[in-house]
């Protein structure tokens, strides 16, 4: 083969800047490609004096000349993603080429009505917090062999027979199950006509494009959503997404053979924040958690939830160099931290009484653990103009270098402020 594939992937609950570390190196690959997730990703980008929010699209879209594709392992929702399209055709920015895959699934509108049910059904002690994007309930219908997928909306035959199946069945649920109205099958199936009227010029073969794209020497781009700790398999289940968000995701969600992926990168927060329910072992006081908040404006891009704030935690970091193969650590929102008089990392987990080093997803044994913290000193100075490594605080160097020595993962890339030209390129 002679192009190369390389990843861009979160390594914790999502929100870690993997939108701004696509649009960093976008520039010097062909192809971006979404391989996972859905619109519950708000992918930011800063640029050209502006802020774009991703949800469906990759983050290359503004580029000319690239290719920004939507993997077969992505939900995708039609509506959602037409105004993604038109909004950024209105400003003249829809610069790359999109294609669709035709084999992608679609959220149709009972998978967020379900979604929502399903939510409500678990009650508060057990509701996992989701977006409300129809994320499970569409890829619920992918696995039970039922779903739609983005080619069916181009065949009107095809999208009666299969919407009339789910249909039959969804609205059994939430007739009987959840006691609502039932859905209209004439509206849905209308407004998924249009759908596909409009998509249809961008529909084609993900995968196809991608083997054609390396046999050409050109270079693709896996562009995560969420993180490795909201990860199907890896993550803190039950309180994750429903697809594998780690780089491995990256092979079946695109159409792409795994030793083709070369260049791993993990995109880590400073500190942490997480979104929705679940264990957060270094989730900060209130006061720390506040102050984090205000400062990294950590508030959700898709939904607006406020975030929840704590502390980088290299238990969990190393988990995700160890099911992601990370070969680079992409460091995002540094700049945050200046300020901090103190700055806890944890280094290990107290379980039971027990040291414990290595990370396990499941709730019943994240519930019980204790960060154990090593403190740095804090530093005082403003970062969002350094353009080098050697131009951070002292404090700031240490921080990097002790990520870098417990890992065993260089640091590629530091992010000191949102904007595109606020970052510290270390080989990425
Ligand atoms: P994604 O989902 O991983 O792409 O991340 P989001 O876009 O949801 O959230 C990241 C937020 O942090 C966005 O508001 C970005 O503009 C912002 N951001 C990214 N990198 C940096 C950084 O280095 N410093 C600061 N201050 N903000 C950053
Ligand atoms: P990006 O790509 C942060 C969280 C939700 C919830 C859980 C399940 O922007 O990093 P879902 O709607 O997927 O069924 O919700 O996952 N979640 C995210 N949190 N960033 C995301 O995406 C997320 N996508 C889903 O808050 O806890
Ligand atoms: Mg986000």
């Amino acid at each position: 083969m002679k192009g190369k594939v390389e990843a861009i992937i979160g390594t914790q609950w999502g929100d870690e800047g993997k939108g701004r570390v696509v649009d960093a190196v976008a520039s010097r690959v062909d192809v971006v490609v979404r391989y996972q997730g859905g619109a519950n990703a708000g992918h930011t980008v800063m640029a050209e004096g502006e802020t774009y929010i991703f949800h469906l699209l990759p983050s290359g879209m503004l580029y000319p000349g690239k290719t920004c594709v939507i993997g077969n392992g992505v939900v995708v929702d039609p509506q959602q993603l037409i105004e993604e399209l038109e909004g950024l055709q209105e400003k003249g920015k829809d610069r790359a080429r999109l294609v669709l895959s035709g084999n992608a699934h679609v959220v149709m509108p009972y998978h967020k009505v379900l979604d929502g049910m399903e939510e409500r059904f678990r009650g508060t002690g057990k509701r996992i917090g989701t977006t409300r994007r129809g994320i499970g309930p569409c890829y619920m219908d992918k696995v039970a062999r039922r779903g739609i997928r983005v080619e069916d909306l181009l065949g009107p035959d095809v999208l009666r027979e299969k919407l009339t199946f789910n249909l039959e069945y969804d609205n059994l649920l939430l007739t009987r199950i959840y006691e609502e109205s039932p859905l209209s099958f004439g509206e849905i199936y209308d407004q998924a006509l249009t759908w596909g009227e409009k998509l249809a010029p961008y529909v084609g073969d993900g995968s196809l494009v991608i083997y054609r794209a390396i046999e050409a020497g050109d270079t693709v781009l896996l562009e995560g959503a969420q993180g490795t700790l909201l990860d199907l398999d890896h993550g803190t289940y039950p309180y994750v997404t429903s697809s594998n968000a780690i780089g491995g995701g990256g092979c079946t969600g695109a159409g792409i053979g795994p030793v083709q992926i070369t260049r791993m990168t993990g995109v880590a927060k400073a500190y942490c924040t997480r979104v929705g329910s679940g264990p957060f072992p270094t989730e900060a006081d209130e006061e720390s958690a506040n102050r984090l908040r205000d400062r990294g404006g950590e508030y959700g891009a898709t939904t607006g939830r406020p975030r929840r704030c704590g502390w980088l935690d290299l238990v969990a970091l190393k988990h995700a160099v160890r099911v992601n193969g990370l070969t680079g650590i992409a460091l995002t929102k540094l700049d945050v931290l200046s300020g901090e008089k103190k700055l806890p990392v944890c280094v290990a987990y107290s379980h039971e009484g027990r040291r414990v080093e290595d990370f396990k997803g499941g709730y019943s044994f994240l519930e019980k653990v204790k960060p154990v913290y090593k403190e740095f000193e804090g530093w005082e100075e403003d970062t969002s103009n350094c353009k080098n490594f050697d131009s951070l605080p002292e404090q700031a160097r240490k921080y990097v270098e002790f990520i870098e020595k417990e890992t065993g993962v260089p640091v590629v890339f530091i992010g000191v402020g949102p904007k595109r030209e606020q970052m510290i390129r270390r080989g990425l």
